[in-house]
């Protein structure tokens, strides 16, 4: 049997170059503030609805038409420019496959969301990062001056996870003017906690694509709901390679109500920016050093104790996630902000994980 195995063939040269991506998913029954989801629960309306799934529904192949119109029609978009997807996971691995050839450059600021890079390798282009500075913020010159001939696609979170830093609307513009030969991927994923968007420039930026997710606001992760919206034009060519069912029919069933109760959002949004500005200045009483966040999460220096930091917020019962391995990131965990509730208990944690490790040593 061994044999079979060693005999069988070889993945990509490309894949085996590649490091593994484990997210540290599996047993988080605790504060989960490691993954920024919603840390309560979805509108009650959305659950609602799943107490209404037939088994009408699940025996047929989802049709994802109607439900594109609707989230259409929520971004002021026609349903030409919008598909649905299995998450912005999904969102960003299609377009990679649209648009990524040998030869070609995909340009990232780092440091970054991992999976560009993961989706990235299934193609054959070439990854080129540019480096924040140590303040993290959005290395726009440098972007600008990264750009070649060779540049197809430039992807931006924004913001930008771990740092929380964002582009503005004018460095957006310039960027996808400047690479008018590339796509300009905006992952909007943690939109509603910053308030701003380009999702109204897409009629006139044929290069520009922006992406959304119900994974976080919202509090769908586990449904895997994601947009991608851009110019007609490249949406025809993205809708050639992505399944026709990669956004099942309990997802589409889920996501009018979700939109639909835009007062729940609402609520929960405001709730997050409060405990945010709450738990930044507890953050800073406790002397831990952070970057600015325009998202629901923030991302603070431990140092050379950041392994034992986690474990004893862990031990504590508050799930945060080391980000030490991110370029530039040396010694930062990255801690999403829930509820102000949550996030006081959160703060009396790590005040005292904090005691503790500096009355070790240095922390
Ligand atoms: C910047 C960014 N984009 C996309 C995603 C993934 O979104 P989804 O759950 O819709 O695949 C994440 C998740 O952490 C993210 O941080």
């Amino acid at each position: 049997m061994a044999d079979a195995v060693g005999n069988g063939p070889e993945p990509r040269a490309r894949l085996r170059a590649m490091k593994e991506y484990h997210p540290p998913l599996g047993c988080r029954d605790a504060l989960r503030l490691d993954f920024n989801e919603n840390t309560i629960a979805c509108s009650p309306a959305v659950r609602d609805v799943l107490q209404q799934i037939s088994t009408g529904d699940l025996t047929r192949y989802p049709e994802r038409g109607s439900v594109e119109a609707q989230v259409a029609q929520s971004l002021g978009l026609r349903p030409e420019q919008v598909l649905l997807t299995n998450g912005v996971d999904e969102a960003i691995h299609v377009l990679f496959q649209t648009f990524l050839d040998a030869g070609d450059e995909l340009l990232l600021p780092v440091p970054t969301y991992t999976m560009y890079e993961v989706y990235a390798s299934s193609t054959e282009a070439r990854v080129v990062t540019v480096q924040a500075g140590e303040d993290l913020a959005f290395p726009y010159e440098a972007l600008l001056e990264a750009i070649t001939p060779r540049t197809k696609i430039l992807a931006i979170a924004n913001p930008n996870s771990p740092s929380g830093s964002v582009a503005t609307r004018e460095q957006i513009v310039e960027l996808a003017t400047r690479a008018a030969h590339a796509m300009v991927l905006v992952d909007e994923a943690y939109y509603h906690f910053f308030g701003e968007t380009v999702a109204d420039l897409l009629d006139t930026i044929p290069n520009l694509v922006v992406a959304r997710t119900f994974s976080k606001a919202y509090g769908l992760a586990g449904l895997r709901v994601g947009v991608l919206a851009g110019a007609a034009e490249a949406m025809r060519w993205v809708r050639r390679v992505i399944s026709p069912y990669s956004v099942n029919s309990v997802a589409l069933a889920c996501i009018p109500a979700a939109l639909k109760d835009s007062a729940y959002i609402g609520w929960y949004v405001d709730e997050v920016v409060a405990a945010r500005a709450e738990f930044e200045a507890a953050l800073d009483r406790c002397g831990v050093r952070r970057w600015p966040s325009r998202a629901n999460f923030v991302l603070v220096f431990i140092g050379a104790k950041h392994s034992e930091f986690v474990r004893g917020m862990s031990a504590a019962g508050v799930l945060v996630r080391d980000r030490s391995n991110d370029p530039g990131c040396d010694g930062c965990v990255r801690i999403t902000v829930g509820t102000r509730e949550q996030m006081r208990g959160a703060a009396a944690a790590l005040e005292q994980v904090m005691c503790r490790l500096r009355g070790e040593g240095e922390a």
